[in-house]
């Protein structure tokens, strides 16, 4: 088995230039997510007309952590980043976070779709024209891809949960062909395989890109995700300072692939998987419902690399929809200006949807686990904004009532101030072997891999480094194509 099959399939290929030459589509390459800068400035100046949400295939080069941060006609900028300060943060250690919410779709997930689909549409061996592309998902990959896909112009099944928000499928049911809600809630991600199957043996021509065992995710993350946190070490740190590690929530385990890239660079850096404790599959082989969108769990990514995780951390999802409130109520807003967070940081702290907030606690809990202090330097990344979940706020409002300074007080000392290192642990290679081992259950029992795949993926093959090195071969694929479909010129 190979990591991305990138042979070429010629006929179906054909078709392809053919669609994506009809519908004025010129396809960006890694190089350029990474830097902006080898964008035409032909591209740049049609961009200046264009929304950042827009069907408009030039959006497929804002896939991109440099976009401005502006609804419309933005063009690039340095990698959207925060730094969070100790007095929200209750660590002396420096956070520092990307910035999700300036990809089209309001997340960076559009850029793992990408990675999936493009190395199958230049190749030829995803044809546009008769295939549908199915997108399984807790939510924003399957926005991503549907988004994608309509910029692509081919027909889209976007996969996801009941249970996830209302803006999920408010946007999905205008973009996506067809949009299929399984059973259950965020955890539930067997039910999307199961659901998957269904669409295989129905002999409808479709071709799933399933994240969770799909390396182009893990690439797309390695390498635009990777550098962009590079670049923003290289604003903040100082000469004093130490990178010390990259906290991230494992849904699909495509973004916690930049903190292998960065461990690349920084060898003694630390990469830390984070989990819902109410579902702590990594932790406790264990299983449950929990509230943090976008996170699944009950089972562990075939493309999740176990070996190069140190640090598994679960987070109580009250924590999370109680920091929602108190991050974005005026109540809370108050409370945190009072307790000395700088407002102008108050004020972008809608910045953070529910898995971002997860992620920076996993930070702060790292931090305080390695006893960092001001000269260590956290990163972590959000995913999306709070523009996700409105409706839970209002939800919460219904079902709790009003949000008040004694609610945001004690929200802000319990679940800020008062986070500890409880819930954790430090993978020993047997813990490692443990985590990957829980793959069997979901890949070989149900999905199809076999037994000599799991056990080559510990033993033999590193699929993580040979995926890593294949950025500038699919790069030389696409900028193939997009000669052939002649647009460029
Ligand atoms: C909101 C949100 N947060 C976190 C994640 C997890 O990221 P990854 O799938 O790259 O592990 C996802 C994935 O869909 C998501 O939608």
């Amino acid at each position: 088995m190979t990591s991305i099959d990138l042979s070429i399939q010629p006929e179906r290929r054909k078709r392809a230039i053919q669609r994506v030459r009809e519908r004025n589509i010129i396809i960006p390459t890694f190089a350029q997510m990474k830097d902006p800068s080898l964008i035409p400035d032909r591209i740049k100046q049609e961009l200046g007309q264009v929304g950042l949400w827009d069907l408009n295939p030039r959006n497929l080069y804002r896939i991109t952590w440099k976009n401005q941060p502006v609804a419309t006609g933005g063009g690039y900028g340095g990698v959207n980043y925060l730094e969070l300060p100790s007095s929200l943060t209750g660590t002396p250690a420096r956070i520092v976070v990307l910035v999700g919410k300036w990809f089209p779709t309001g997340a960076h997930k559009v850029g793992a779709a990408f990675g999936c689909l493009v190395p199958r549409l230049v190749t030829g061996q995803f044809d546009p024209t008769t295939q549908k592309a199915v997108w399984p998902s807790t939510g924003n990959y399957c926005r991503g891809g549907a988004y994608d896909s309509a910029l692509l112009a081919c027909e889209s099944i976007a996969i996801l949960p009941e249970g996830m928000s209302a803006e999920r499928f408010e946007w999905l049911s205008k973009i996506a062909g067809e949009t299929i809600k399984t059973p259950g809630s965020e955890s539930n991600v067997k039910e999307i395989f199961d659901k998957c199957w269904e669409l295989r043996r129905s002999g409808e021509d479709l071709m799933i890109f399933n994240q969770f065992d799909e390396f182009g995710n893990y690439l797309w993350h390695y390498e635009v995700t990777g550098h962009a946190m590079e670049e923003v070490l290289q604003q903040v740190m100082g000469a004093k300072d130490t990178y010390r590690g990259m906290a991230s929530a494992t849904g699909s385990a495509g973004t916690i692939a930049s903190g292998d890239y960065m461990k690349q660079l920084f060898p003694t850096s630390k990469v830390a998987a984070s989990e819902a404790l109410q579902c702590p599959t990594l932790l406790q082989n264990g299983f449950g419902a929990h509230r943090i969108e976008g996170i699944g769990d009950k089972h562990v990514p075939w493309i999740h690399n176990t070996k190069n995780t140190d640090l598994v951390v679960a987070i109580d999802d009250n924590a999370v929809v109680n920091l929602s409130r108190l991050f974005n109520e005026p109540a809370g807003r108050a409370h945190l200006v009072k307790m000395g967070v700088p407002e102008a940081l108050v004020r972008q702290l809608d910045l953070l949807g529910f898995s971002s907030i997860s992620n920076v606690l996993t930070a702060i809990k790292m931090a305080k686990y390695y006893e960092m202090g001001e000269n260590d330097v956290v990163l972590t990344v959000l995913t999306d904004s709070m523009e996700l979940y409105a409706s839970r706020l209002v939800e919460m409002h219904q079902e709790y009532g009003e949000y008040s300074s004694a609610d945001a007080a004690a929200d802000f000392a319990r679940w800020l101030q008062g986070q500890s290192t409880d819930n954790m642990l430090e993978l020993r290679y047997t813990d490692r072997k443990r985590v990957h081992n829980l793959k069997y259950y979901t890949w070989v029992e149900q999905q199809g891999k076999t037994y000599e795949e799991i056990q080559e993926q510990w033993y033999q093959h590193d699929y993580w480094t040979e995926v890593q090195k294949l950025a500038p071969e699919i790069d030389a694929l696409i900028e193939a194509f997009n000669a052939e479909v002649g647009l460029l010129k």
